[in-house]
């Protein structure tokens, strides 16, 4: 529960312990990778709940029964860079979803994002379409994702993230009141520099090795 209502804050042992992992300014590299495709797995399995589902008859060894197939398609939009880290999680469990990608990139003067990539595939109307960035900040790369998915009519969106701001929270549930969000932990505050408190410092950059 969290007081955001459209927001699923998963609590779990195993989650603490690698989000504990992940914050921990002394965690290597490959620890880090580790632990982020943990949690991933995780984020992932509680953001597909509610993909609708079509049955069919199957045949046991021993009898017919109901079999149950995923009846929508699924779209992966990985917030570049940092989402990258989240997206195979997703493919992992739906392995002909399709995959779009939006660069943007924050720009740490104005903690605005700047648009430098994007390629949308088909079906974005039909889609569940999962937008995954490990950090929500003030919200703002988020909310130009989400923006621009749905002027190009994407009408099942589902935000995925690691840790997320109160502030970028607020900001979504204001401007995006449909979209869920699906994260393992709701922190304190923004800093002066718009950084997650206590956070994990920038995701991206760990993840990739760029500090
Ligand atoms: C980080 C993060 C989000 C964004 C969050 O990316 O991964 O995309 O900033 O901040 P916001 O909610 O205030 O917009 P960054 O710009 O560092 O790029 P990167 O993914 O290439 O590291």
């Amino acid at each position: 529960m969290s007081d955001f209502k459209n927001v699923t804050l998963i609590k779990h042992p195993v989650v603490n312990r690698d989000l504990t992992i992940l914050r921990d300014v002394n965690t290597n590299i490959s620890e880090f990778r580790a632990a982020i495709k943990r949690i991933a797995m995780i984020l992932a399995y509680h953001a597909l709940k509610e993909l609708p589902q079509t049955t069919f008859e199957v045949e046991t060894p021993i009898q017919k029964t109901t079999g149950y197939d995923i009846d929508q398609g699924v779209m992966v939009v990985p917030i570049l860079r940092a989402g990258l880290s989240l997206s195979d999680a997703l493919l992992q469990f739906i392995p002909d979803a399709r995959v779009g990608h939006l660069g943007m990139e924050r720009n740490e003067t104005t903690h605005q994002p700047e648009d430098y990539y994007s390629n949308i595939p088909d079906g974005v109307e039909d889609d569940m379409v999962l937008v995954v960035d490990p950090m929500l900040a003030t919200g703002g790369s988020a909310h130009d994702a989400l923006s621009f998915l749905e002027d190009k009519g994407a009408q099942h969106l589902r935000f995925v993230s690691l840790i997320c701001a109160p502030e970028g929270l607020q900001k979504l549930e204001e401007e995006h009141p449909n979209v869920h969000t699906i994260t393992a932990a709701i922190d304190d505050h923004l800093n002066d520099d718009a950084f997650i408190v206590p956070g994990l410092g920038d995701a991206g950059d760990r993840y990739f090795g760029t500090t």
